[in-house]
């Protein structure tokens, strides 16, 4: 295997957000074609340094760079896939998952050529036009998740993407989406609060501390896809990343107790 090349470097960010101190110090490089997963205690930061990335919330102080270049608002390298589908519901599953080729002006038949194969491997095959509010919440994630594939960026960022989902469709997704993540040879960031979406999926698995958060953890999940919770090491990776979060979700509610007493 090649050398592994930095994407994204953060250094010293700092985020506050009046006198709230959101992020004290986040520090953290990602690699080209990684998938790495996000987790921490309620409130720590983790959308505000996804928003970051993707260019809508400017640092306090610190610098993160892609590919060596400060990050100057958003752009076309970038897709983002937010927790609440973000659907339009006047257009069909196919003209949502198109809309962002639209707006850079690539011609319809090319646009609906390079949907096909998204829609294809996220199981959509058949439901090309039908509207949003016939769909499942599985099938309306599928299809912000094929838009921000078709559209092609480098990067994709998830900000808890299965997080409105009931807990049998996101764990057939997370099984489902395992092989796509792999075929889409993309730089991922996840973030989300469940340990067994990020063992499962991720490559590596960063943990942020409570507010004022830094990264506490870097932890790199040694095991080869596509992963099943019975494996017992991923179950190991599991505890190891519970056992670090609960101490910092117990820091987080204490703290907050002091604040209300
Ligand atoms: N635009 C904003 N203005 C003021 N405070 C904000 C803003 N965005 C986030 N915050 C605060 O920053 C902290 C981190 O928020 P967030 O990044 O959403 O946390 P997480 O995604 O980890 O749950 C929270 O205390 C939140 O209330
Ligand atoms: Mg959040």
């Amino acid at each position: 295997m090649s050398n592994p090349v930095a994407k994204i470097v953060s250094k010293n960010v700092r985020m506050q957000f009046n006198d709230v101190l959101a992020i004290e110090n986040a520090t953290c490089t990602i690699n080209e074609r990684e998938f790495v997963a996000i987790i921490g205690p309620s409130g720590c930061g983790k959308s505000t340094f996804l928003y970051m990335i993707a260019g809508f919330e400017k640092a306090t102080d610190g610098l993160i760079t892609i590919d060596g270049k400060p990050i100057d608002g958003p752009g076309p390298n970038r897709g983002i896939v937010f927790q609440d589908f973000v659907l339009f519901p006047w257009r069909t599953v196919m003209e949502n998952i198109t809309l962002g080729l639209e707006i850079q002006n690539v011609p319809k038949d090319e646009a609906k050529k390079r949907a096909q194969k998204w829609i294809r491997l996220t199981g959509l095959s058949g439901f090309e036009n039908a509207y949003p509010a016939t769909l499942s919440g599985g099938m309306k994630q599928r299809v912000a998740i094929a838009r921000a594939l078709t559209y092609d960026p480098e990067i994709i960022l998830l900000d808890e993407p299965f997080g409105a989902l009931d807990v049998q469709t996101k764990n057939y997704m997370i099984k489902d989406l395992q092989n796509l993540w792999a075929e889409a040879n993309k730089t991922i960031i996840m973030v989300t609060h469940s340990v067994m979406e990020a063992v499962l999926l991720a490559d590596r698995v960063l943990i942020f501390g409570a507010r004022p958060s830094s990264i506490i953890a870097n932890i790199k999940i040694d095991v080869p896809h596509p992963r099943t919770l019975s494996n017992p090491n991923l179950k190991e990776y599991e505890h190891e990343v519970t056992r670090i979060l609960s101490a910092e979700v117990d820091k987080s509610m204490s703290l907050e107790r002091n604040v209300l007493a």
